[in-house]
């Protein structure tokens, strides 16, 4: 049986300016967070040096023909804030604004469109100096960067969002200790996550002042969250850490207001600043569009002595990839019924889905990546299965185009791309699963 794609299905691929483009000491770039604590905690990275990645920033015209010639119809890339913002929020660079804009038309020449994250994990160091993501004026920095991008490249970019992963940014910054600048203080997280909704309804106030054509939203990590039992309290902790993970951006950013379900809670209601409610109410512009990173799915359990009465469970049936994702085609499909059904009226765009495997240090035995190819058959298989159950879904984007480099999250050591990018020569070899991708591209259906 064929699993079917509408003739316009936007086939992707995504990939960010701090895990490919390697110069960071050229074109005038400031430090940014990765540039910045890489040198103080080079093990935090498994020497993941983000300045030794796909040195994407000189060789994106062969990459873009790969691009091309993969059939890709729209990619997903990032603008690096501190090469347009080096210094501060006072003095712009017209090197790195030359520099994207020379990007963005070698794209649009081959035919490509393009999807622009403004912040992808790659926070400027002066934004941490000067009190990070909490600070007040970071709303005003990041509303002034958006603009110029905006206002430069605004007439040529279809898709814009605000923010990757602002779970990953705030959460894993300010409490989990994962991202830079490694805190654990759940109590600022909030307010930080508070701030970055404003910061984001800022930009996007922005985006529709200037009249333009594109589309504005942000991309958010999605785990459809299952309980393990159909015990009530297991469903509503379930519940809780979907509001927690995914609502607690999602409904600022499409309702205008935070989950039901979180606000009775007394922990993140007294953390939220008082005026909260007034602020989202005052602010609120709805997204475009809905993404979703969709990796795996999560489950989790009744557990009263904690925070938000819920605890992450594993589960132990699925089989997971190397990375540490489970691996669950269907939590796709899951996912974007759930999206459809909670924001209607929304078209939807899984903006990445991928797997990742530790590298064997052999690059010809690493072509062979058939565990891509079923990752991709089977998952792409829900994404058609969800268009023909009538779900807005309109587009797909493979992570990632070329290996990347995880950063923190274990700088070279897995490989995620179409394209395997052979760090010592920086030769770029596509793998099995380009083949297969090129192949459901050019015939838009998969079997
Ligand atoms: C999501 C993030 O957006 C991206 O930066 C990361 O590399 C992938 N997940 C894979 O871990």
């Amino acid at each position: 049986m064929d699993f079917l794609f509408p003739d316009d299905f936007l086939f992707g691929a995504a990939s960010s300016a701090c895990q490919i483009e390697s110069a960071v000491h050229e074109g005038g770039k400031g430090e940014d967070v990765a540039d910045h604590f890489y040198k103080l905690f080079p093990e935090k990275y498994l020497g993941g040096d983000p300045d030794k990645s796909a040195d994407f920033y000189h060789k994106y015209p062969e990459d873009v023909k790969l691009m091309k010639e993969l059939g890709l119809r729209c990619f997903r890339f990032s603008i690096s804030w501190s090469r347009i913002y080096p210094n501060g929020p006072d003095e712009v660079s017209r090197d790195g604004l030359d520099y994207y804009s020379r990007l963005i038309d070698c794209l649009k020449s081959e035919g490509i469109k393009t999807f622009f994250d403004l912040f992808h994990c790659d926070l400027p160091y002066w934004v941490v100096e000067r009190g990070g993501i909490l600070e007040p004026d970071f709303v005003q920095w990041f509303k002034k960067y958006a603009r110029t991008c905006f206002e430069e490249f605004g007439d040529r970019v279809e898709f814009w969002s605000t923010v990757n992963e602002p779970s990953i940014n705030v959460y894993g910054a300010y409490a989990n200790a994962c991202n830079a600048p490694f805190l654990k203080d759940d109590d600022l997280a909030v307010k930080a996550s508070h701030n970055m909704i404003l910061a984001h309804y800022e930009a996007v106030r922005t985006y529709k002042s200037l009249g333009l054509k594109g589309k504005i939203g942000a991309v958010i990590h999605f785990e459809p969250v299952y309980s393990l039992s159909m015990d009530p309290l297991d469903d509503r902790a379930a519940r809780m850490k979907q509001a927690f993970y995914s609502g607690l951006w999602l409904d600022p950013m499409l309702k205008g207001r935070y989950p039901e379900i979180l606000l009775k809670e007394d922990w993140f209601f007294s953390k939220l600043p008082e005026n909260h409610e007034k602020d989202l109410k005052d602010s609120f512009v709805a997204n475009d569009f809905i993404a979703v990173n969709y990796y795996s799915p999560s489950f989790a359990e009744y557990a009263p002595e904690k925070r938000l009465r819920y605890r992450s469970v594993v589960n132990n049936d699925l089989p997971k990839d190397a990375y540490g994702f489970f691996s669950y085609p269907q939590g796709l499909y899951d996912a974007l019924k759930y999206l459809s059904e909670t924001y209607p009226g929304k078209d939807i765009f899984i903006s990445e889905n991928g797997i990742g495997v530790e590298k064997s240090g052999d690059y010809e035995k690493d072509l062979d990546d058939s565990y891509r190819i079923a990752y991709l058959r089977e998952h792409l298989r829900s994404v058609s299965r969800a268009i023909s159950a009538g779900f807005p879904v309109k587009g797909y984007f493979h992570w990632t185009f070329l290996d990347t480099n995880e950063l923190y999250a274990g700088g070279y050591k897995y490989i995620f791309g179409l394209v395997q990018v052979r760090y010592d020569t920086l030769e770029r070899v596509p793998r099995k699963s380009f083949e297969f991708y090129k192949k459901v591209i050019k015939e838009g259906r998969v079997d």
